[in-house]
């Protein structure tokens, strides 16, 4: 079934979306799923409700080569558990000194999808990362020759910048020459946090988009010191101030193309979080897609979710959009305060919380 023959939603998108909302499966275009227990304890959160996930390569060490890649691969699909079909597309970590024949190779084979910027120092496991543009130059070359997407890690690393201001330091100095230079290059800015993000994808060409996180729209700085800190609402980029929550809120439901989903769901453990310097990351996937039904509901745009979830991110890579559905319901449903994987706890995003969504299981009759 394709989603022009599908059954209605019980109201007119566009109106009043009533009980249920089916739409085509959606991807994750920003995930992290980390290896071995954590992987196992992670991956099938994110398998139950993306057909396809693009997989950071922010691993210790990185996925810098095609054999890394494909080990990986083969580990995650081995995790998955039996009756959900999911595809990890894979991503490889651009260091100073990356081999450009590699990452062409990778691409035309099929294995490397995309490749990741992090500026070195900028987040979890980024310190093998770029510490110059002008070092990965040759690869960004190779990279606008055969079509294969950069996605970007947009902040600065200087410390001297004000963390809060460090996503639009990084457009000014860093992000807009590198456009200017390769203009055919297609390049995902990830997990936007600002207005000025978005008034950049919006004034830049089709092949400049973004990815919009589900907590970035829900939550803004205020959350990571409610009566005290809180470190799970801590992420890269930081949480900004209410007005650029309200931007991103209005990006990701305009209905332009060049916004779509990826999580950045970013699991820690619960230890590396209550710490006295504890992880940046959020982990968002136990209830990715009804956190995202609940900020579409509010601005009154479910009928947009399913471009932003399931249309969007497909057709800026050049991948064919899923066949399958999914149903997401309205439905209060609890989210525990902590989940145990087979060797740790984490905690989720919305822990405690009462979401008026549900996302029904596959495998559960409609
Ligand atoms: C990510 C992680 O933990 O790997 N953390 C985060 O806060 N988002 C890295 C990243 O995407 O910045
Ligand atoms: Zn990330």
């Amino acid at each position: 079934m394709t989603s022009s023959d599908r059954p209605m939603n019980d109201a007119d998108p566009g109106t009043q979306v009533g009980r249920r909302l089916t739409l085509r499966r959606p991807d994750d275009w920003h995930v992290h799923l980390r290896d071995d227990h954590m992987l196992a304890g992670v991956v099938n959160y994110t398998a139950r409700q993306f057909a396809r996930a693009i997989v950071m390569p922010n691993l210790s060490p990185p996925i810098i080569t095609v054999a890394a890649a494909k080990g990986y691969r083969a580990r995650i699909l081995s995790a998955v558990e039996p009756g959900l079909t999911f595809e990890p597309l894979m991503t490889c970590y651009l260091t100073d000194t990356i081999d450009a024949g590699e990452v062409e190779r990778g691409f035309s084979e099929g294995v490397f999808t995309a490749c990741k910027l992090y500026p070195a120092h900028a987040t979890t496991n980024s310190d093998h990362g770029v510490t110059d543009i002008r070092n990965i130059h040759r690869v960004l070359e190779v990279m606008q020759r055969i079509g294969m997407p950069l996605l970007v890690h947009g902040e600065v690393t200087d410390r001297h910048i004000d963390i809060f201001d460090r996503e639009a330091v990084f457009i000014e100095s860093i992000l807009a020459k590198l456009i200017e230079d390769f203009p055919a290059l297609k390049v995902v800015f990830e997990h936007i946090t600002t207005a000025d993000a978005v008034a950049f994808v919006e004034a830049g060409a089709s092949n400049l988009a973004a990815t919009i996180t589900p907590h970035h729209l829900a939550i803004n700085r205020n959350a990571m010191f409610d009566g005290g800190i809180r470190p799970h609402f801590y992420c890269l980029p930081i949480a900004k101030r209410e007005t650029h929550r309200l931007a991103l809120r209005r990006a990701a439901t305009s209905g332009s193309a060049k916004f779509f989903l990826g999580t950045d769901s970013a699991p820690h453990t619960a230890g590396d979080k209550e710490a006295a310097c504890g992880c940046a990351g959020i982990f968002n996937a136990p209830f990715a897609m009804e956190s995202y039904a609940k900020s579409f509901d509010e601005e009154g745009a479910l009928h947009r979710l399913e471009a932003f979830a399931s249309e969007n991110g497909a057709r800026f890579y050049g991948l064919p959009l899923n066949e399958g559905l999914v149903v997401i319901e309205r439905q209060d449903v609890n989210v525990p305060s902590r989940l145990a994987t087979s060797s740790s706890e984490i905690v989720p995003f919305h822990a405690g919380e009462k979401l008026g969504w549900r996302f029904v299981p596959h495998d559960e009759p409609v």
